[in-house]
């Protein structure tokens, strides 16, 4: 085995630092998902996109999950713009992208359409409530697309833990130098716990390596903060994880909770960093209660194995079993609901708040720690 091909087969990199836009005149200011996007397209984590979204891309990505080609994608990659916007912006010309004052980017402006954003709710997440945050952020971003290839003008600077940025040339570079042909990737946007772990190890028992990859863009504000996230991660390599096996860097894209939808294209994007495997546990990227606890994991079946090229690992929800005495899954666990140690994220937040320490079958004693300073919360 080698590692994975990027999708679509050619690894794309757009990003061009000298590029001489002296001669476009028209700007759009971009948001913080549309840049993280933009960077992302760029440094190929998003192969085989080379720009924010056709109208006929979205709509079969909207309806069918694939781009007009037939490649698999799952989640609209577009850039929202204001109806002022786009009535000042003309298509066909090249366009300077600019967040908070600094271009980064520029776009070869093909297209501005007006999508229904009613429809693209109901089918990428399920639902058309604004109380679901991805809908909500859908609904809030403007309401004309702008599509067209892109090239990074200037690649953001990275205010903190810049050392694990990596594009998919990199990561990919990195494996290899390890001699690995089989890696599991990760995709997480909590402090790891005990379940994390154990999903995690089991399923680098039968791979070379374990990509951890913490996405660490914009998340809902009642998540944790990504710089107390990754001390997380830190500590528990530091002391749990053979480090000649487990490499961490992060995924600096924007959270979408779209649950099922987001698990195909996190693994897309996984297998662009290079990784043959990815794993999917319960309720991958939901929020509240939209999607059922293993839709994340019924959706694969809608595609082969060959079209996604990535293999994906299933786990059952994951727990520390007092009579089992250690963690185990509703798989592998013959006991009761009474016997299982299992805390909601919100649950230990609320602990955390309260000075209370979750225990130690739930997170690791080291953990707790950084959570608790993380959060300034004394216990
Ligand atoms: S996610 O939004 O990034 O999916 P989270 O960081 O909680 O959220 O989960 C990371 C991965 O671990 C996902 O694949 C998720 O399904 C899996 N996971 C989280 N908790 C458990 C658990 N208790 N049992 C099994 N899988 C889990």
């Amino acid at each position: 085995m080698t590692l994975s091909q990027p999708h679509g087969g050619t690894l794309i990199h757009r990003i061009n630092e000298q590029y001489d836009y002296s001669d476009v005149f028209q700007t759009i200011e971009i948001d913080r998902t549309a840049l993280s996007d933009l960077e992302l397209i760029a440094n190929g984590a998003y192969s085989p996109l080379k720009g924010f979204m056709s109208e006929a891309d979205y709509t079969s990505v909207v309806q069918n999950m694939r781009l007009a080609d037939g490649t698999v994608w799952s989640i609209p990659i577009t850039l929202p713009i204001s109806e002022e916007t786009a009535n000042s912006l003309k298509v066909g010309q090249k366009t300077k992208l600019s967040y908070e004052g600094t271009i980064y980017g520029i776009i070869e402006l093909s297209e501005l359409f007006t999508p229904n954003k009613l429809e693209e709710a109901d089918h990428v997440y399920k639902t058309t409530e604004t109380a679901h945050p991805g809908v909500k952020k859908l609904y809030d971003r403007g309401n004309v697309y702008a599509a067209g290839q892109i090239t990074l003008v200037k690649v953001p600077k990275k205010e903190s833990f810049a050392t694990y940025y990596l594009t998919p040339i990199e990561t990919r570079k990195t494996f290899e130098n390890r001699g690995w042909k089989t890696v599991v990737g990760f995709q997480t946007r909590n402090p790891v716990h005990r379940a994390h772990e154990y999903i995690q190890k089991t399923a680098l028992e039968i791979v070379d390596g374990l990509f951890l990859n913490p996405l660490v863009g914009e998340t809902k504000a009642d998540d944790i903060p990504a710089d107390v996230r990754m001390e997380s991660y830190e500590v528990l390599l530091e002391n749990y994880y053979p480090a000649d096996r487990v490499f961490l860097a992060v995924f600096p894209a924007s959270m979408r909770y779209a649950g099922p939808r987001e698990a195909i294209f996190h693994s897309l994007v996984r297998k662009n960093y290079g990784c043959t495997h990815f794993i999917v546990g319960r309720d991958h990227a939901g929020v509240g209660d939209y999607y059922g606890t293993y839709d994340a994991q019924l959706i694969f079946n809608h595609f082969t194995q060959e079209e996604l090229g990535i293999t994906p690992l299933f786990f059952e929800h994951s727990f520390f079993c007092k009579k089992c005495g250690n963690m185990t899954s509703t798989k592998t666990c013959p006991h009761s609901k009474e016997d299982r140690v299992i805390l909601s994220g919100t649950k230990v937040r609320e602990m955390l708040k309260n000075g209370e320490t979750p225990p130690p079958e739930f997170s690791r004693h080291e953990v707790v720690q950084v959570l608790i300073r993380g959060m300034k919360v004394t216990v």
